[in-house]
């Protein structure tokens, strides 16, 4: 049995809670969040479980195996340093850190002690991105020439974080995957409609070696609810709508060159299955695993650090009217085999 500590009971919190507390061969032991409130439900909801406001509780419970922080991105660093140090194995939420030192040194942290550190990049442990990321890897769709992405909705508007911050970790972790490194340049516009200072919808564009783009679409002030990514190959067209009722169709579209001579190709389009399964549940089991086996996380602390590092400099292009804004590379190179 592995044993589980839960920090952050707030929104999304709740679904890990209820997650943890139904997967197999796990024990949510403990849920630790500094509202009282917040664990007066918990409490109702699952009188099994231990609840406290003070995170050594969980930190200084030798049979605990691992942690998960589901608390406001600004606390992430401290409290998964915190969970490191005490021997924890560590699941963060997105945004990994607010700065891409931060994240490096979590991830130092964790190699040094030997413990697990995953990333809360929930869309790398959906069933269709896996599909698609599968079609990648064995040609099926050629050479990726660009894609793009859009997660849109009414709300939720925070306070305490932009909507690049707050959406777009999702996409950014996609496209990384799928171009299978980081990019080399960000360009972000933005604007602040709600809030004087915080963007609540950002049209970014990052360049991946070779001059290959991703485009994406983030924004809480839309009247759509749009959750959708489209992926340009040389061989195939995928088109992945998670609010469509076929969410996958995959198009045998392109163009064909001779000479001056451009043909195009409007060949069949196919609705493939996949394995069904819910993301957030197969990236708590996805955790639980690699604390039993030592895997490597997918989306591990390296892939974390990749994705907060286009956010941070893509806050840096935002707050610069939209520069293209270089990103360094880091020696972190995404690991094409996860
Ligand atoms: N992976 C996803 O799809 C997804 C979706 C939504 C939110 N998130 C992420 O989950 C995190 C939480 O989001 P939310 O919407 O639940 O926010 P929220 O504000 O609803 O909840 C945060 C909770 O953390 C508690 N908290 C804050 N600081 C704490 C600390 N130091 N120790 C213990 N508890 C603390 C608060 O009291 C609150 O209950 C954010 O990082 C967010 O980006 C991820």
């Amino acid at each position: 049995m592995t044993t589980v500590g839960m920090i952050g009971a707030g929104r999304w919190g709740g679904n890990w809670i209820r997650t943890l507390a139904q997967l197999p061969g796990t024990q949510l032991r403990w849920v630790c969040d500094v509202s009282p409130a917040s664990l007066d439900k918990i409490r109702h909801q699952f009188p099994q479980v231990q609840t406290t406001t003070r995170l050594e509780d969980l930190l200084e419970d030798p049979t605990l195996d691992g942690i998960v922080i589901a608390t406001i991105a600004p606390t992430h660093f401290d409290v998964a340093r915190r969970g490191l140090q005490a021997g924890k194995h560590v699941m963060v939420e997105k945004p990994m850190t607010l700065t891409t030192k931060d994240a490096v040194e979590l991830t130092d942290l964790a190699q040094r002690l030997h413990r697990v550190l995953m990333v809360g990049h929930l869309l790398e442990y959906h069933p269709i991105i896996r599909h698609i990321r599968k079609m990648v890897e064995s040609g099926e769709l050629g050479d990726v020439h660009y894609l793009y992405q859009q997660r849109l909705n009414l709300g939720t508007i925070r306070a305490d974080e932009n909507a690049w911050w707050s959406l777009a970790p999702h996409d950014i972790s996609v496209a990384n995957r799928i171009f299978g490194e980081a990019p080399i340049s960000v360009q972000c516009r933005g604007q602040n409609i709600v809030n004087a200072s915080i963007a609540d919808v950002v049209f970014a564009t990052l360049e991946y070696p070779g001059g290959r783009l991703a485009h994406v679409h983030v924004s809480w002030l839309d009247p759509n609810k749009s959750r959708k990514l489209v992926v340009i190959g040389s061989r195939k067209m995928v088109i992945f709508d998670d609010t469509a009722a076929t969410k996958l169709v995959v198009l045998d579209k392109g163009f064909e060159k001779s000479g001056d001579l451009i043909t195009l190709r409007q060949g069949e389009t196919t609705t493939p299955t996949w394995d069904h399964g819910e993301p957030l549940a197969l990236e708590a089991q996805h955790f639980v695993d690699c604390i039993r086996t030592g895997a490597r996380p997918i989306s591990d602390g390296e892939a974390g650090t990749l994705v907060v590092s286009v956010l941070e400099y893509g806050q840096r292009s935002l707050e610069q009217g939209g520069a293209v804004v270089a990103i360094p590379a880091f020696n972190a190179a995404l690991r094409k085999s996860a």
